[in-house]
């Protein structure tokens, strides 16, 4: 897609890769709103953008639906949608708080699937319209002491390969399943304590890919081990 002028909404933009992301879209001539649940990060980045942020919590998919439809109306539509929300849990899959469990779901899955599904009627009215949403490595190698949190990336990719389908003739699905980032999500898991994980790769790395990949038209970026690097799987 062409990103100059592109009427984009970046949801999770208080995040490493959301705020990564944005700032390159907005270098590249998008126009950028950006949307989160926290005004202070977000209001540094729009007041760069010279847009205003519109603020939702992805557990209340009411405040999703409204946020989508503020940024709509101060871009006056919607050229592409980016969903970079997601927290992690981790633990053996058996001794797993239903609390957390919900919540976890709750963010990654129905949060993300709240705000696509909003953006959509929009995004079919855009002669290039795109959503573009982080899964993870984690929806192809589902990883032992992150059961929930594997579940609930596999959940969102497959509902993302549906929406590329059904949606073929009215916009584009770009899926990105990065692998363990130095983003220091781990940190701010949840719940329970991350089992050893392999060596971080920089954000950066991917903010680059996710710009590429968004020019190109990719349907999925996939990590690919061999390679050690994001690989497109379709365009
Ligand atoms: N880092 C990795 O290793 C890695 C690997 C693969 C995939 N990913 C995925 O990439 C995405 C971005 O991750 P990141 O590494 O940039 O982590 P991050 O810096 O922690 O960003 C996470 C974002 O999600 C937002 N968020 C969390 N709970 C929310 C809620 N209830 N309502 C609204 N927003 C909420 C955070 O908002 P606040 O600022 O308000 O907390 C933040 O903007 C996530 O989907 C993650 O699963 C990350």
């Amino acid at each position: 897609m062409d990103l100059d002028g592109a009427r984009t909404l970046v949801a999770g933009a208080s995040g490493a890769l959301g705020s990564g992301i944005a700032s390159a879209l907005h270098a590249r001539g998008a126009k950028v709103v950006v949307g989160g649940r926290r005004r202070a990060p977000l209001d540094a980045l729009a007041s760069r953008f010279d847009t205003s942020p519109v603020l939702f919590d992805a557990v209340d998919g009411d405040s999703c639906r409204r946020a989508v439809g503020e940024a709509v109306d101060q871009l006056g539509g919607l050229d592409l949608i980016v969903v970079a929300v997601g927290v992690a849990a981790f633990g053996p899959a058996v001794d797993a708080d239903a609390a957390v469990v919900d919540e976890l779901f709750a963010v990654n899955v129905l949060g993300p699937m709240s705000l696509v599904r909003a953006a959509a009627p929009a995004l079919a009215e855009s002669d290039r319209g795109r959503a573009a949403v982080l899964s993870a490595i984690l929806a192809d190698l589902p990883t032992n002491q992150m059961a929930e949190y594997s579940a609930t990336k596999a959940a969102l990719a497959a509902w993302l390969d549906v929406l590329r389908r059904e949606n073929r003739r009215a916009f584009g699905v770009l899926d990105v399943r990065p692998p363990h980032l130095d983003t220091g999500l781990e940190t701010r898991a949840l719940a329970g304590i991350p089992p050893k994980l392999p060596e971080p790769r920089p954000a950066a790395e991917v903010v680059d890919a996710f710009v590429a990949a968004l020019v190109d038209d990719v349907k999925v970026l996939g990590w690919d081990p061999q390679e050690k690097k994001l690989v497109s799987r379709g365009s």
